[in-house]
């Protein structure tokens, strides 16, 4: 069983496609966030993936909470994968400490955090799906074959950043606050929809944030009219998700 977390389809696509080339089937994680008396147990000679999203050079606190719920028997074979626009910093080593894995892996995938930075250009994104999907032939083979890996692109100065601006992170960034919508917001309800943690609502045709929201930005990279800001450094940046074709290299 994989289970995955994914805001914008990078993550979602590595778990699919993993799964779908080592025969196990996939899980969302979404659906587990806030429910209560979640046990599962991995037993002898079965599989478990976790593939994540990096935030902030760390493991999403959800998912962190999630994986508590987890029970590995001896002799059951546990990979990671997590997708990151750069670096992984310390994330699965947080992870490891609390999971047993045997392999852990990190994939270069587009940037999502426009709040931060500016989308990746085509042509990088074009890049680093096309390398992505080649990795994916990689890690799916090792998890095949069950063999014991370590691969993933921790970066510079990882220990502070996934220390102290992790912490930062999750205490001061995770804020709905400066989420607005403009008047090109056609009501769509899209944002609604594809919300993971179900944690927006339309109220008089516009998006209200509740209190739920783990940062994933699916809602402002998914938005078909741009409409919705993060404060005033996302109005001039792009949008980003996850698109198969963009990994065609012209
Ligand atoms: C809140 C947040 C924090 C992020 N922090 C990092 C980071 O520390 N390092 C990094 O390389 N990418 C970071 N990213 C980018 C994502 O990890 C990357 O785009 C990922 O592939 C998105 O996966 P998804 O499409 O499955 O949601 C961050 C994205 C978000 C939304």
């Amino acid at each position: 069983m994989i289970y995955y977390f994914s805001g914008t389809g990078n993550s979602k696509w590595v778990a699919e496609n993993i799964a779908k080339n080592t025969g196990e089937q996939t899980l969302n994680i979404a659906d587990y966030i806030n429910k209560k008396d979640i046990s599962i147990n991995i037993s002898a000679g079965e599989v478990i993936g976790i593939v994540f999203p990096v935030y902030a050079w760390s493991v999403p606190e959800f998912l962190m909470d999630f994986i508590k719920n987890i029970n590995i028997e001896e002799g059951a074979f546990s990979f990671a994968v997590c997708t990151c626009g750069d670096e992984a910093g310390l994330s699965m080593k947080k992870l490891s400490k609390e999971i047993k894995l045997n392999c852990a892996y990190s994939i270069v995938m587009p940037n999502n955090y426009i709040i931060g930075y500016d989308v990746d250009t085509e042509e990088e994104i074009a890049k680093k799906i096309y390398r992505g999907k080649q990795k994916i032939e990689i890690i799916s083979n090792k998890v095949r074959e069950r063999k014991d890996e370590w691969d993933v692109s921790i970066g510079s100065n990882a220990f502070l950043k996934s220390n102290l601006v992790s912490f930062l992170f999750n205490k001061f960034a995770k804020n709905t606050k400066p989420f607005s919508v403009d008047d090109t917001c056609i009501s769509c309800g899209l944002c609604e929809k594809i919300c993971p943690t179900d944690n927006i609502t339309l109220i008089d045709g516009k998006p209200v944030w509740g209190s739920k929201c783990v940062m994933c930005l699916a809602c402002i990279n998914r938005c078909p009219q741009k409409a919705i800001q993060y404060g005033s450094s996302t109005r001039n940046r792009g949008r980003y998700y996850f698109i198969e074709k963009q990994g065609e290299l012209k």
